[in-house]
């Protein structure tokens, strides 16, 4: 079914936030590898190229559906003054629950249209969110558990070197 023309602001602004989290995520990087922690940068990095596809996921479902998205602004970065591994992860997670609060808003948009053909997409995006958030949650206890113990956090670091993010 087309998408109903109501709808398509709703995606762009998912779209947008897809694309805003992209860049949060590559300015923690910057931060993380200024701080000489190249596995939680490369990290970072990662889930920032993730977050694209997020964004080129829903891009991709209303241009099948014969819409015509547009990105909206993602306005400049503000960047935590030279954050903590633990307060890099932190704003991780803040930013998490805020896209999870937008996929959730747009779902109720959806359903409130009676638009059935996006539930397989949202409802693979719902279950994205809850991994991404036990995902950021599960670094941030083992953080929270480090403190400022230098060789604890350097195990964090390579352990998040080799470690995958959530997936797509
Ligand atoms: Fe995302």
């Amino acid at each position: 079914m087309k998408i109903p023309e109501s709808l398509v602001p709703a995606f762009e602004k998912q779209i947008t936030l897809e694309f805003r989290a992209a860049l949060t995520y590559r300015q923690l990087a910057i931060e993380m590898a200024a701080q000489s922690l190249p596995g939680t940068a490369a990290w970072f990095t990662r889930q920032a190229d993730e977050e694209v596809l997020h964004a080129q996921r829903f891009i991709d479902h209303v241009l099948d559906r014969g819409g015509r998205p547009v990105i909206g602004e993602v306005p400049a970065q503000q960047p935590l003054t030279n954050p903590t591994p633990l307060e890099a992860f932190r704003a991780a997670l803040a930013h998490e629950e805020k896209v999870s609060a937008a996929i959730r808003e747009l779902y109720v948009a959806t359903e409130a249209a009676g638009d059935l053909d996006s539930r397989p997409l949202l409802n693979e995006f719902v279950a994205e969110q809850v991994e991404e958030e036990a995902t950021v949650g599960e670094v941030l206890s083992a953080l929270e558990r480090v403190g400022d113990d230098g060789p604890g956090l350097l195990r964090i670091d390579a352990d998040l070197a080799s470690r995958g993010t959530t997936g797509a």
